[in-house]
């Protein structure tokens, strides 16, 4: 267990205030509400780490939406991703009926949101969109393109706003980079 000293010594610098994401979701949540108009949408968030984004996210929509969420568990060894992705949890809609809206945290590799948007396409969505909060294409391992995403950055490891390392630091209201020390 870190004290708070410990944590507090690894948040290195803030990358994106909560003010700065707050205005992105925002815009964001105006394109998305004119394009799905009138239409059955489903919003399907990945857990841990998107949760924080789902729940700003969702209240600057001004359409009618449901939200599902699903459970991706990619493995790392400290900050470093071993390409295994289990999935945990899984949604019970049934999405033939929906236009459906993945909504992550962080696209690194993208083997996580691979898998997970091969296996909800095969359910047959009206359509499947991708909204990732960050990316980090630099990284990228596999072909995955988000449709939208709110912030790109360069190889760092990023913490906050419902981003973790080793389950610590999704309490923050900004994004920032963090310090191994
Ligand atoms: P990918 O499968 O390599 O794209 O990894 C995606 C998952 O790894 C994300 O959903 C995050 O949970 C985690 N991840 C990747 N990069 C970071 C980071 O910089 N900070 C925190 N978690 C990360
Ligand atoms: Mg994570």
């Amino acid at each position: 267990m870190l004290n708070t000293e410990q944590m507090n010594s690894r948040i290195k610098r803030v990358i994106f205030s909560e003010d700065e994401i707050k205005e992105k979701i925002k815009t964001v949540g105006k394109q998305i509400s004119e394009e799905y108009r009138d239409k059955p949408l489903l919003l399907i968030s990945i857990l841990n780490g998107a949760f924080v984004f789902m729940a700003d996210f969702i209240r600057c929509l001004d359409i009618p939406c449901e939200i599902a969420f699903m459970c991706a568990k990619s493995y790392y060894s400290g900050t470093v991703s071993t390409g295994e992705v289990n999935i945990t949890m899984d949604v019970s809609q049934d999405l033939s009926k929906y236009h459906v809206i993945i909504i992550e945290d962080i696209i690194d590799t993208g083997r996580t949101l691979r898998d997970v948007a091969i296996k909800l396409h095969e359910r047959n969505p009206l359509s499947l969109k991708i909204i990732t909060l960050l990316d980090k294409p630099s990284r990228r391992l596999v072909e995955l393109e988000a449709d939208i995403s709110l912030f790109t950055i360069p190889d760092l490891f990023v913490i906050g706003y419902g981003l973790d390392c080793a389950d610590y630091y999704r309490n923050l209201p900004y994004i920032a980079e963090y310090s191994e020390e």
